[in-house]
């Protein structure tokens, strides 16, 4: 579940489809935050991130809308996490925050964090870190994985912040996925299949309102209903899923753009792999296996 409280954004990263965003700039009105917060609280739903894309951070309520949705998170480029609003969020109910500096090179930064400032974003982290000792808050600093910082270790990242003093922080891995990016990688070519496994794992709901099912649907292509003027019950038992379940089968990629972006490579990857990611994703229900995983790696 994720609720995008805005999609403006003051970063243009190389790996995010921010740059070519097929949206216009949008902040949630405060009533709709309302209106979604009320209905998940109704249905016991909780909400993972207040971002779909965008920057959380420009939402001008941010720590009133973190406390509209209990045990959410907040992913932040860590341009605007200055003293005062680390401190604002740290009154919040906020327990987990990801900060994402991708890179502890500062000669690869401003390729990955396009309008970033490495010293700022340093400067801030290092702020949140002292800031936040002690409390009862998870302080995840991201790692990207990709060509130009494959070399960099997260030990590399704990040694640059002294995690050794910050028990309430950790470092996290993630790799640049080649979907639907603002730079052509040769990666955007050898992938093929759902990435999620299954269409139908997220409920999104875009700062427009309307609801999206996919986290790679970043320009509201594929939206399975609007929470201006629906419930959540009434979007998720409208024709409209069944309709699309259908269409995903027929690979009828017309009506799915954005899964036919997925599938755009047939000779990239033979179905097999397809299925093996399918499988991989059903295993990963069941069993917690990517953040025991995670676990391994950052120990
Ligand atoms: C879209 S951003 C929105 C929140 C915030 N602006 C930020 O940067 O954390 C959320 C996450 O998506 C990640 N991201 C963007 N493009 C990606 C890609 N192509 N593959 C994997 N993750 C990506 C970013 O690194 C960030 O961690
Ligand atoms: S990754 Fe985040 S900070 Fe970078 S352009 Fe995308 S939304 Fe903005």
């Amino acid at each position: 579940m994720a609720v995008e409280l805005t999609n403006r954004c003051n970063l243009r990263c190389g790996m995010c489809p921010m740059n070519k965003l097929g949206r216009p700039d949008a902040d949630m009105p405060w009533w709709l935050v309302e209106k979604v917060a009320g209905e998940f609280a109704r249905l016991g739903i909780r909400v993972n991130w207040l971002h779909e894309m965008g920057e959380p951070l420009l939402y001008p309520r941010l720590p009133e809308a973190i406390d509209l949705f209990p045990g959410c998170s907040v992913s932040t480029n860590a341009m605007l996490l200055d003293e005062e609003m680390g401190r604002r969020l740290l009154q919040t109910s906020l327990r987990r925050i990801r900060l994402c500096v991708d890179t502890v090179n500062p000669r690869v930064y401003p390729f990955i964090r396009r309008g970033g400032i490495f010293e700022e974003v340093v400067a801030n982290i290092r702020t949140f870190l002292e800031l936040s000792k002690g409390k009862d808050i998870v302080v995840e600093i991201q790692r990207m994985i990709t060509t130009q910082t494959a070399h960099e270790s997260v030990r590399d990242f704990q040694e640059f912040f002294g995690l050794d003093r910050y028990p309430q922080a950790k470092v996290i891995e993630k790799t640049c996925e080649p979907l639907d990016t603002s730079d052509e990688t040769p990666l955007h070519e050898s992938f093929y299949g759902c990435f999620q496994g299954y269409p139908f794992a997220w409920f999104i709901v875009l700062a427009d309102g309307r609801v999206t099912h996919c986290c790679y649907d970043a320009h509201g292509q594929q939206c399975i209903g609007d929470l201006k003027t629906q419930s959540v019950e009434e979007i998720l038992e409208s024709a409209k899923i069944p309709a699309m379940m259908e269409a995903f089968k027929a690979k009828d990629w017309g009506t799915l753009p954005r899964c036919g972006e997925c599938y755009k490579n047939a000779e990239a990857k033979p179905p097999f792999y397809d299925f093996l990611i399918a499988s991989g994703r059903r295993l990963e229900r069941s069993l917690p296996v990517v953040p025991l995983a995670r676990r391994l790696i950052n120990r």
